[in-house]
């Protein structure tokens, strides 16, 4: 894959099961990156440590008989530059490009002494290749707080390292939406202020490409992207509809999760998403959560709190920054019910929350009270 003298040189990880060591990857991931062959030649980050041979060969393969002047590094996270040392191993008169925080890093990683040729750049700095030049952008924190991204102003290329990216190798089926909000939410959904800084600094360049570090080139149709990174940003809900998500010890709990969720239906309530979140994928269900626009959240009580996979849930959403949502609560205990306060704690936080005048209160198993109180709630919400 090519243009215009920019080859790709990433590669496919179909070996890998939890990205970072917790977000589950079906359909595997991509590593991306990329050579620009010019008066002078560089090539933009790298891959994982598994497939830094792979990467290299394509490397070799793109160059032939030149060697790269630089090897530009966006962001230092290892899926990206963990083989940086074998890579200057190979072209030890290669100039590394990359931010002063990633130098540190780079050290970090690696031990100090083994970059010898290295430039600092930072926003605004320009690397002259030829008919290519690319000036750097600084993106802290997304997704960590060295990133650089870079735009190429003869291609109208950006390199925006993480951000754009998603799950799912080359040929993943899934909506890139799905997995690129699941993606997002997880990785760098904190940080939404920096996401948006960064877009305002995107609004002032005429692109036609956007190049990540993970996921397909995106070169059409980007105001779809650039929206839906402006929604998720934001924390804007992308959509009207509801998330319910339910931890049930014995079943009653979802029992009435799977009550609401059948009268949403069927009074016309188009997206309504429901998780179990003592076997679903977290991260998913975290992600609906900022997708939808209300929220319910049905819970055993444990040990004086919600049952422990809701906790970990709530906790996923506030330390991602959750806010500007409704949020309907269904608790469940035998002999003192503490869900309700426990999510009040939880959410204390959170801007702009405003909860279901409905309540659910459910002692064991549902009554028929809780039915009328579960219809009343799907009523509201609907
Ligand atoms: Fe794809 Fe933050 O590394």
């Amino acid at each position: 894959m090519s243009f215009d003298n920019i080859y790709y040189v990433g590669v496919d990880d179909k070996r890998i099961d939890l990205f970072e060591g917790q977000y589950k990857v079906p359909e595997g991931m991509t590593y991306n990156s990329y050579v620009i062959i010019d008066e002078k030649c560089a090539v933009l980050d790298g891959v994982d440590a598994d497939f830094t041979e792979e990467w290299l060969k394509k490397v070799g393969d793109v160059l032939k008989d030149r060697s790269p002047d630089y090897l530009v590094v966006h962001h230092m996270e290892p899926d990206h530059s963990a083989g940086i040392k074998e890579f200057t191993l190979r072209y030890p008169y290669t100039t590394i490009v990359s931010s002063s925080k990633a130098f540190m890093m780079m050290n970090n990683f690696f031990g100090s002494d083994f970059v010898k040729k290295h430039l600092v750049v930072t926003e605004g700095d320009v690397l002259n290749l030829g008919a290519h030049r690319l000036t750097f952008i600084n993106a802290p924190m997304i997704h960590w707080p060295e990133v650089i991204m870079s735009y190429e102003e003869k291609t109208k290329t950006l390199f925006t390292a993480d951000a754009f990216g998603r799950f799912g190798a080359s040929d993943a089926k899934s909506p890139w939406k799905d997995e690129a909000r699941r993606y997002y939410i997880g990785i760098v959904g904190k940080y939404g202020k920096m996401v948006s800084n960064l877009l305002k600094k995107a609004a002032a360049l005429d692109i036609s490409r956007i190049c990540p570090l993970h996921g397909p080139i995106l070169d059409s149709d980007l105001n779809f992207y650039l929206d839906l990174y402006q929604k998720w940003a934001t924390y804007t809900p992308e959509e009207r509809g509801v998330t319910i998500a339910y931890a049930s010890v014995y079943g009653n709990t979802a029992k009435a999760a799977k009550l609401l969720k059948e009268r949403l239906s069927e009074l016309g309530c188009q997206a309504v998403k429901i998780f179990d979140l003592s076997r679903c994928d977290k991260a998913e269900a975290i992600a609906s959560a900022f997708m939808t626009d209300s929220l319910v959240v049905a819970s055993s009580t444990y040990n004086g709190d919600v049952f422990p996979p809701m906790h970990e849930f709530l906790r996923g959403l506030t330390e991602r920054g959750f806010k500007g949502r409704k949020v309907g609560i269904i608790e469940n205990g035998s002999w003192a019910p503490a869900v309700k306060k426990t999510v009040l704690e939880m959410l204390k936080d959170s801007e702009q929350i405003r909860y279901c005048e409905n309540e659910v209160k459910i002692l064991s198993a549902m009554s028929d009270q809780n039915r009328e109180e579960i219809e009343a709630l799907a009523r509201e919400l609907s």
